[in-house]
């Protein structure tokens, strides 16, 4: 099922919010790509652009993070999360490729997409916030 943007998603910053619409968009043509069996390629194509452009993403708010002169504790919390989120997507990404998307992977796939809209609506708000604030 598609995930749809909703205004509660919404951060208030430009730039995250134009890269976290960029990221459901992706999200939901893995997904699309996998429940409509449009084959390999297409498969394996949607993954690898969702894995890039999460690790974009993640690094371009890592650099609002350094040009902003977020605090150290938040920042740190922030990017370990990523990290840790990163690591956990390069896996699923791997599984997904080797075992296609059975029943069990994607629902993987949409526990991951939902922790993903929990970090946008605490850790990015949170970010978003801190900056609009210094401006
Ligand atoms: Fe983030
Ligand atoms: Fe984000």
């Amino acid at each position: 099922m598609a995930i749809e943007w909703t205004d509660d998603l919404k951060t208030g910053d430009f730039i995250i919010d134009s890269e976290h619409k960029r990221l459901l968009k992706a999200a939901n043509d893995l997904v699309d790509a996998c429940s409509k069996g449009k084959g390999r390629d297409e498969l394996v194509r949607a993954t690898d652009f969702l894995s890039y452009y999460t690790k974009t993403h993640f690094s371009h708010e890592e650099e609002l993070m350094e040009k902003n002169a977020y605090p150290e504790k938040e920042s740190k919390l922030h990017k370990e999360w990523h990290k840790g989120y990163i690591s956990e997507i390069e896996e699923l990404s791997a599984k997904l490729k080797n075992e296609g998307p059975t029943v069990v992977i994607m629902a993987e796939v949409n526990n991951k997409l939902s922790i993903l809209l929990t970090h946008i609506r605490t850790l990015d708000l949170k970010l978003a916030k801190y900056i609009q604030e210094k401006k």
